[in-house]
């Protein structure tokens, strides 16, 4: 058989395209050598989370105790759905305490979630637009306890350019918050640290009765990425 028939098959064999075969890039390199030596990575599959990110999530709230049994949680740009796997056991929306509140867990993505029980999830959602926000309003039994935002877009190669992307992404979660969380809610938003932050505070710090700057350790500490942790919303008057 010739070597590019038999590339072709175990490509086949293993559901991947002959191009992950191929040796990687130095880039590609540092980051499997990174996601190898990465203690929360190995700790994400022990744990069967869909990536490292849930344990960021469960160190803020394992500090600042957002998400109760009981709790309404929408979660935006939730692919691959490990923040809604921590957000599903913490409100206990599958039910798996009987003599606990059920929550609900309602999620979002531009890409496709996989199914996760105790979760509701809209795939290929724009979370900035505001026929989203309608939809995700029709899945919520009542108004929201948390929103949760890990949204991030894909990096441009540009840093500043990225960052600013991704404040005014964040900015449209003041919409939907007005449409969705209730009074005393909060919101826990992912941002790039950068020139632009500072606006995105402001402005929650107009409509959120505190707000602060969160750097889990699992978040890398070569990485700009911070979290504003809003609490107890209370809705702009207009
Ligand atoms: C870092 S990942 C989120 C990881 C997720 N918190 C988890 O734990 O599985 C960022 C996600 O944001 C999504 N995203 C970026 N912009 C978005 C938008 N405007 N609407 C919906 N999702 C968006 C991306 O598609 C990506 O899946």
């Amino acid at each position: 058989m010739s070597t590019t028939k038999s590339v072709f098959l175990v490509s086949r064999t293993l559901h991947c395209s002959a191009r992950v075969l191929k040796k990687p890039k130095a880039a590609e390199q540092r980051w499997l050598q990174r996601q190898r030596k990465d203690p929360y990575v190995k700790a994400s599959h022990k744990q069967n989370f869909r990536c490292r990110s849930a344990f960021k999530l469960l160190e803020i709230d394992d500090k600042f105790k957002l998400l109760l049994p009981g709790h309404v949680v929408v979660d935006c740009g939730a692919a691959p759905g490990a923040w809604s796997q921590v957000a599903v056991q913490r409100v206990n929306s599958a039910g798996t305490d009987p003599s606990a509140p059920r929550g609900t867990v309602v999620g979002a993505d531009l890409l496709n979630i996989a199914a996760l029980d105790g979760a509701h999830f809209l795939s290929h959602h724009d979370v900035t637009d505001p026929a989203t926000h309608a939809k995700l309003l029709q899945l919520l039994p009542k108004r929201a306890h948390v929103l949760l935002s890990d949204m991030a877009p894909n990096a441009s190669g540009f840093k500043e350019l990225d960052c600013e992307k991704l404040i005014s992404s964040c900015l449209t979660l003041i919409d939907l918050a007005e449409m969705v969380l209730r009074p005393g809610g909060s919101l826990l938003c992912k941002y790039w640290d950068g020139p632009f932050s500072h606006s995105l505070q402001e402005k929650l710090s107009c409509i959120f009765g505190s707000v602060r700057i969160v750097k889990p350790n699992a978040s890398r500490k070569d990485s700009s990425e911070r979290y504003f942790l809003a609490r107890m919303y209370r809705k702009p008057i207009k």
